[in-house]
C-alpha cells in the first residue's frame, strides 16, 4: 500500500509584513520513484500555488535546489521520497539570504566568494589571440577537472558550523576554488600570494576540520584532500618566513 507522506514545509515571505515564519504540513500519496522535485511541484499545483523553491536542471547539475531535508543540506531533485520517513521536513539553507519559503539567494554569496578569491587566472603574459592553446599534462588537467566539478549548490556552506556563525569564513567551496587555482600552472599566484587570505582564521586555519562539508557535498569533491594540500602549502610558507626571521633577527639576550 502506498504511504501517505507529510511534507512539513517552512513558510515565510520576508517581503510580506504580515507573514510569520512557520511550518505547514502538506499531505500526498507517495507514488513509485517519487522525488522531491515532483513532490514539491505537486504541492504547488494542488495546495500552495505561492510556494517558493528553486529547480532548474532536475539532474543534480545546476546546483539550485539545495535545501535542508530533515535537517541535512541536500539537493532536492536527487532525493527520492522512498529514502525518507513518512514525515519530511523541508527548510531553506541557512547562511544564505532568504528569498522566501525554501528559496535562498546563493548567487550573491557565490559572486562575493568569486570576487574575494579572484576566481580567474592571474598571469602577466600578454593575451595573444593567435597563439596556440597552452598545453597541460593529463594528470594536472585531471586534478583541476576534479575540483571544477563544484556546482555551487551551497550545501557545504549550509552544513558548516563555522560558515553559519561567521560571515567572513571562506568555507569549503571557496577553499576548493583556491585549491583549483593553486594547481593550475597558468596561474602565477604562488603560496606567498595566497598566504594572507588562506593562512588565516578566515581561511583554512579557521576550519574545525570535522568535515561536515565533505559529508554533504553531492558531487563528492575531495574536500578533505584539498584542505590537507592547502594546510601543507601554507605551513611551508610560514616555516620559510619563520626561518627567514630567525636568520635576520637580533638576539634578545646578549
Ligand atoms: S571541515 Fe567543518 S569547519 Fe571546515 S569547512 Fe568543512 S564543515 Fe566547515
Ligand atoms: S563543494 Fe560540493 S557542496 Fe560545496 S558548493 Fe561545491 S558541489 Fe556544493
Ligand atoms: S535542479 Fe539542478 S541540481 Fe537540482
Amino acid at each position: 500500500m502506498a504511504r501517505e507522506l507529510t511534507l512539513r514545509i517552512f513558510r515565510y515571505d520576508p517581503l510580506n509584513p504580515e507573514s510569520k515564519p512557520c511550518f505547514v504540513d502538506y499531505k500526498m500519496e507517495e507514488t513509485p520513484r517519487l522525488n522531491l522535485f515532483v513532490a514539491l511541484h505537486r504541492v504547488r499545483e494542488k495546495q500552495a500555488p505561492d510556494l517558493q523553491f528553486d529547480f532548474v536542471c532536475r539532474a543534480g547539475v545546476c546546483g539550485s535546489c539545495g535545501m535542508m531535508i530533515n535537517g541535512r543540506p541536500t539537493l532536492a531533485c536527487r532525493t527520492l521520497t522512498a529514502e525518507l520517513p513518512e514525515t519530511i521536513t523541508l527548510a531553506p539553507m541557512p547562511a544564505f539570504k532568504l528569498i522566501g519559503d525554501l528559496s535562498v539567494d546563493t548567487g550573491t554569496w557565490f559572486r562575493g566568494m568569486s570576487e574575494r578569491v579572484e576566481s580567474w587566472i592571474h598571469t602577466q603574459k600578454e593575451f595573444d589571440p593567435k597563439a596556440e592553446e597552452q598545453r597541460m599534462d593529463d594528470g594536472t588537467a585531471q586534478k583541476i577537472y576534479e575540483l571544477e566539478r563544484c556546482i555551487e549548490c551551497g550545501c557545504c556552506v549550509a552544513g558548516c558550523a563555522t560558515a553559519n556563525i561567521r560571515e567572513d569564513f571562506l568555507g569549503a567551496t571557496a577553499l576548493n576554488r583556491i585549491g583549483r587555482f593553486m594547481l593550475d600552472p597558468r596561474d602565477e599566484r604562488d603560496s606567498e600570494d595566497w598566504f594572507e587570505l588562506v593562512a588565516t582564521d578566515e581561511g583554512v586555519f579557521g576550519c574545525m576540520g570535522l568535515m561536515g562539508c565533505d559529508d554533504v557535498c553531492p558531487k563528492e569533491l575531495p574536500l578533505l584532500e584539498v584542505f590537507a594540500y592547502m594546510r601543507r602549502r601554507m605551513s611551508q610558507v610560514a616555516a620559510g618566513r619563520a626561518k627567514a626571521d630567525a636568520g635576520t633577527s637580533q638576539p634578545v639576550i646578549t
